[in-house]
């Protein structure tokens, strides 16, 4: 009895020990990671349905400044080694990430810096000062995309 208790026991441990393993599969990385992106996009899209005077929520800029300074900080972490386009099809993400992760950590700051930015500028509730903004914010991402996700 106490012999089979052992080998039950083992065989939990074991399949916790797998089940671990299949965390963060780069696969699921690469989901999670677009995921992230994705919400940055509906943020940006918000603050400029209020910057073209589509919907007059200038109160929500702010909240959807700091989303995207809340996930820009999470950038850098989200793209481990062995998750390009040059392993897996489904991902934009170019391998010039890896050749220079220091210039891929920098355009991730960037746009820390200037969603920081939108969050004091958006405190104005001036739909001039947060379209200037806006354009910022934009050059953040795209400081990105161009160097380092493939074109569609
Ligand atoms: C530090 C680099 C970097 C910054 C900054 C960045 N992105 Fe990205 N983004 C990427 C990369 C790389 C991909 C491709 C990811 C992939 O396919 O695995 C991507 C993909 C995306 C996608 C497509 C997601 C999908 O469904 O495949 C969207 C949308 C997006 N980014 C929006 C934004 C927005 C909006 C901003 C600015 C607020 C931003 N990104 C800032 C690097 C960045």
């Amino acid at each position: 009895m106490k012999h089979l208790i052992s080998i039950l026991a083992a065989a939990v441990l074991l399949g916790l020990a797998s089940q671990a393993q299949a965390v963060n599969e780069p696969e699921n990385v690469i989901k999670y990671r677009q995921s992230v992106m994705k919400s940055m996009g509906g943020h940006l899209g918000a603050i400029v349905g209020v910057v073209k005077g589509e919907v007059s929520y200038v109160d929500h800029v702010a909240a959807h400044a700091r989303g995207i300074n809340e996930m820009s900080k999470l950038l850098a972490g989200l793209f481990p080694e062995g998750t390009s386009q040059f392993e897996f099809a489904k991902t934009r993400a170019l391998p010039e990430i890896w050749d220079d992760f220091s210039k891929f950590e920098a355009a991730a700051k960037a746009l820390e810096a200037e969603s920081a930015k939108m969050v004091e500028v958006a405190a104005s509730g001036d739909l001039g000062a947060i379209g200037g903004q806006l354009q910022n914010l934009g050059k953040a991402c795209g400081g990105c995309h161009k160097p380092f996700r493939q074109k569609k």
